[in-house]
């Protein structure tokens, strides 16, 4: 039988099996896992968990965590991921909140699909469920924001990561918009994207806030975390 090796990512005490099919740790990831504050029983939502770094981690804080994906990889790894840090976490398959209809939480949490994905060239693999955001980058952030209300506990807060280049005041107006109190909680600089670079015009000609330098090829991007707390 061929050895292909085993992919493993040890990080805050915790050692984490990646899977073929689902995405590896990347810059976001460590961004989204580093800011997110999280109490010990609190309920937490986390849509689009990947492999469950964010998912175990918050787990071991003491959180009860229910963990989405729709790749029935990045869900089995999930739960594989929690037997073996010890922790428990409830990994369900689904778009959006679909696994979650009629439940509430004190927090949801995504480190979604946010690249902006110029017509005609999204597709069907792992690869690209964990990349591509739709033409403008919000398809999945939209449906996330718009959903929360309904499904956050009153205080409850979301929390979600954007690239800079789709806008921060655009995010924070669209949080507000859905009815909770936006802030910026976090950001830093990361390397800008490989896959961006093969989109560079597509994601120019969306960048309304000027994130982006106008002519050179960018070599950062900002990352942010917003996050919106539901009034009542
Ligand atoms: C950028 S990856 C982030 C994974 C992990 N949370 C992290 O920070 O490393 C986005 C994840 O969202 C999942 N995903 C894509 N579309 C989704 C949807 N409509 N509902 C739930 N999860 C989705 C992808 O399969 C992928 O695992």
């Amino acid at each position: 039988m061929a050895d292909d090796g085993v992919l493993l990512y040890a990080v805050a005490g915790c050692l984490f099996r990646v899977p073929d099919g689902v995405q590896p740790p990347k810059a976001g990831s460590r961004f989204f896992q580093r800011h997110l504050r999280v109490s010990p029983g609190e309920r937490v939502l986390e849509i689009g968990a990947g492999f469950g770094l964010t998912a175990v981690l918050a787990a071991r804080a003491g959180a009860r965590v229910v963990a989405t994906d729709v790749l029935p990889a990045a869900v089995a790894a999930v739960r594989q991921n929690a037997l073996l840090n010890g922790v428990a976490v409830d990994p369900r398959l689904g778009d959006g909140y679909a696994p979650v209809a009629g439940e509430r939480f004190d927090l949801i949490c995504s480190n979604p699909p946010q690249m902006p994905t110029p017509p005609g060239r999204d597709r069907d693999d792992p690869l690209a469920a964990a990349d591509n955001g739709g033409v403008d980058g919000w398809e999945i952030l939209d449906r996330v924001i718009a959903g929360a209300r309904a499904h956050l506990e009153p205080r409850g807060r979301l929390a979600f990561t954007i690239f800079g280049f789709l806008g921060r005041k655009a995010a924070l107006a669209k949080v507000e918009a859905a009815g909770l109190s936006p802030e910026v909680v976090a950001s830093e600089t990361e390397a800008f994207p490989r896959i961006g670079y093969e989109r560079l015009d597509h994601i120019r000609a969306l960048d309304a806030e000027g994130a982006l330098p106008p002519r050179d090829p960018p070599r950062s991007v900002e990352r942010l975390l917003i996050q919106g707390t539901a009034r009542d």
